[in-house]
């Protein structure tokens, strides 16, 4: 590892989607140096560590191939970092439905042991932990109706999803990563350190090696531009909003800016009621732009699958000064150039369902 450590930021999970377009933005900040923590389970994701290879001068760029199940791996990485972007996890509902212990032990424990790395590293750093929607469950306080191709809510009043409602964790990758969200929350509260927790919609974008498990607007187009069949779980009236990837990292480094303000908070984080839409809509406008023909098979909807989910932003847009600039249209202008720039490697790696479940043995090697 690197001796000099006056600005070194640790992101696991950085070789994947949102960990490869934070690494980009740090660095781009003279001096910052990046150490990516990751275990590389993620197909696809080597191609983004070439990408950063390719951009970054070597000596501000270290990659570790490492688990976060490996308490000791993260410690070692943790102990000189004024920065934590805690990006690593089994992302994936479906995965954690048939392997509910393993999502458990990435999710939850894997972020434990980070905050435990923080604390006892003694250098104070900014935690970020990436949690999820999923942490509101179903939502069955929003009652919902049909209007056109979407679920709207019944209530006129309704402006989003805010940080006070109620937790209801449903299916195991709710679980895990609601009891890590609630963990890095009180790590702020009992040992100070200075936390931020974002529960994210859907974030889509360039990177991202969308499948059928996870990533559903990059793996829709990609479909489409393919000729693949998509299957659509439910009737495809179910709303998200869409947030694009650098629009998050804008987010990211509006938080820790204000990190006086932001420490010890929650924050809701998607695209807002501007940029929601449903998934038939999606399907159409990824048809539209491609002038490809929609190829679409329907099965059950997913255990825990909300029928409408917008966030509400205001919390995030007052106490860190940001706010979303790019529309679904760009999102979509992104992943299709990204595409047409990694076609072969994206036809084999999305086409396949995620391997994460990579067995718990310690590995930790440097790969850069
Ligand atoms: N993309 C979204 O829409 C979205 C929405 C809500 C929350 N999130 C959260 O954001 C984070 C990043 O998601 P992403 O979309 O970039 O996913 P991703 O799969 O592209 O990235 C996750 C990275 O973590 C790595 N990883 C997996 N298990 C690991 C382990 N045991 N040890 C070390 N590394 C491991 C993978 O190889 C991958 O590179 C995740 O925590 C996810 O739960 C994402």
């Amino acid at each position: 590892m690197a001796a000099d450590s006056a600005k070194t930021v640790l992101i696991t999970g950085g070789a994947g989607f949102i960990g490869s377009n934070l690494a980009e933005r740090l660095l781009e900040e003279a001096g910052t140096r990046v150490r990516i923590f990751d275990n590389l389970s993620r197909r696809g994701v080597r191609r983004n560590l070439d990408w950063l290879r390719s951009k970054a001068d070597r000596t501000r760029l270290e990659i570790l191939e490492a688990d976060v199940r490996d308490a000791a791996a993260v410690r070692r990485a943790a102990r000189d970092v004024s920065e934590i972007y805690h990006l690593a996890a089994q992302v994936a509902v479906t995965t954690s439905v048939t392997d509910p212990r393993t999502d458990f032990e990435i999710n939850a424990m894997g972020t434990f042991h980070v905050l435990e790395a923080a604390r006892a590293s003694g250098r104070q750093p900014f935690v970020l932990f990436t949690s999820t929607n999923k942490v509101y469950g179903s939502l069955e306080g929003v009652p919902v109706k049909v209007r056109g191709t979407r679920y709207v809510a019944q209530s006129t009043k309704f402006s989003g999803v805010d940080e006070g409602e109620l937790l209801d964790f449903h299916s195991p990758y709710g679980c895990s990563k609601g009891a890590a969200d609630q963990y890095v929350r009180d790590y702020a509260r009992i040992y100070g350190l200075d936390t931020v927790v974002f529960r994210m919609s859907c974030i889509a974008g360039p990177r991202q090696f969308g499948n059928e498990d996870q990533g559903w607007v990059a793996h829709f187009l990609y479909s489409v531009l393919e000729g693949r069949t998509i299957t659509v779980c439910g009737d495809g009236f179910q709303v998200r909003d869409v947030l694009h990837v650098h629009d998050l990292i804008d987010a990211m480094m509006a938080v820790r800016a204000a990190r006086k303000r932001t420490r010890g908070q929650v924050y809701n984080l998607g695209g807002g009621m501007s940029r929601a839409v449903s998934v038939v809509e999606l399907l159409r406008e990824c048809e539209r732009r491609t002038g490809m023909p929609l190829r679409l098979d329907y099965t059950a909807v997913r255990p825990g699958d909300q029928p409408l989910y917008i966030s509400d932003t205001h919390k995030l847009e007052s106490q860190a000064g940001w706010k979303a600039r790019r529309s679904i249209d760009a999102i979509l202008e992104d992943i299709e150039q990204f595409w047409h720039q990694h076609r072969e490697a994206i036809s084999g790696e999305s086409a396949a369902r995620a391997a994460y479940l990579q067995p718990s043995a310690a590995l930790e090697r440097e790969v850069a």
